[in-house]
């Protein structure tokens, strides 16, 4: 808010009520220079006119309170009862898809959505361990996933890539981000700039194939780019520089949980 000029207004988004609610009483001394919506980026085009935005700011992923609340479920570290969904309104929780879904639609989301190499064994851990006992919070199934493939000293807790596939399932995270790529495109005038800062390799990947898409001067019919059926269009954006931004070091000493982010910039013709 502080880097928006003078008469500048800014409309923010978050499917996390509380989120909402802490952005008010941060930008208090902003009153009538913004606005919030409870609500899912991916629907920012319902609200914002066509070509009216200066800058689009995505920042991806789940937020530290949202990690460090054990009861909102994301964390491993803490015991919480299995939910994970950014908006509480929603009805599909962590729990219901682990104890609901089949062993080939976990394993499926786990390869998917975590990149687990182990995905099909964490699956069918799970299936089994379930006519036991229902899951019901997160540690019960952290535990399990230990149990099936203990640490051995290494410092990444064999469940992260778990955890990481079931938030990104509940929360249908991967069709928001390429509907609010879209939808942020739209909102910009031209000269506007699009920012996304993601938080691992499956939301980058989506940005970067975004952004090839739409910096190119072709286009062709179908799924292949044969290249003699291209055709020849103005591209829609540009790349502001051609590499990810990653966060510096002293950025990561005050901050652990950026050591992971990547930011990318895109300019609307
Ligand atoms: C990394 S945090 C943002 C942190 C914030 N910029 C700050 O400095 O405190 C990501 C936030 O995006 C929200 N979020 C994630 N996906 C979303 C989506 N598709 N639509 C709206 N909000 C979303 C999450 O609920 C979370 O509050």
């Amino acid at each position: 808010m502080r880097a928006s000029a003078p008469g500048g207004r800014l409309i923010g988004f978050d499917r996390d009520a509380v989120a909402i609610e802490a952005a008010s009483k941060a930008l208090s001394d902003f009153a009538g220079r913004f606005e919030l919506h409870h609500g899912n980026f991916s629907e920012l085009a319902g609200t914002i006119e066509r070509g009216s935005c200066d800058g689009v700011l995505l920042d991806l992923g789940v937020s530290s309170p949202q990690l460090d609340q054990a009861e909102r479920g994301f964390s491993f570290q803490q015991q919480g009862p299995l939910d994970m969904r950014m908006d509480r309104r929603q009805a599909l929780t962590a729990a219901e898809l682990v104890n609901g879904w089949d062993a080939r639609e976990l394993a499926k989301i786990f390869r998917e959505f975590g990149d687990e190499p182990q995905a099909a064994r964490f699956a069918r851990g799970i299936a089994q361990e379930r006519t036991r006992a229902r899951f019901e919070t997160t540690t019960q199934l952290a535990r399990l996933i230990e149990r099936l493939a203990p640490r051995h000293g290494s410092k990444r807790h064999p469940a992260t890539r778990v955890f990481q596939a079931l938030r990104m399932a509940v929360n249908d995270e991967g069709r928001s981000l390429k509907s609010g790529l879209a939808a942020a495109c739209t909102c910009l005038r031209s000269g506007g700039r699009l920012v996304v800062i993601t938080f691992h390799s499956l939301e980058d990947r989506i940005v970067k194939e975004f952004g090839r898409e739409k910096t190119r001067d072709y286009t062709f019919e179908g799924d292949v780019d044969v290249p003699e059926l291209r055709r020849p269009v103005a591209p829609g954006m540009k790349w502001v520089q051609r590499k990810a931004v990653q966060p510096s070091e002293a950025e990561v000493k005050e901050n652990p949980r950026a050591r992971s982010a990547q930011l990318r910039v895109l300019e609307k013709i």
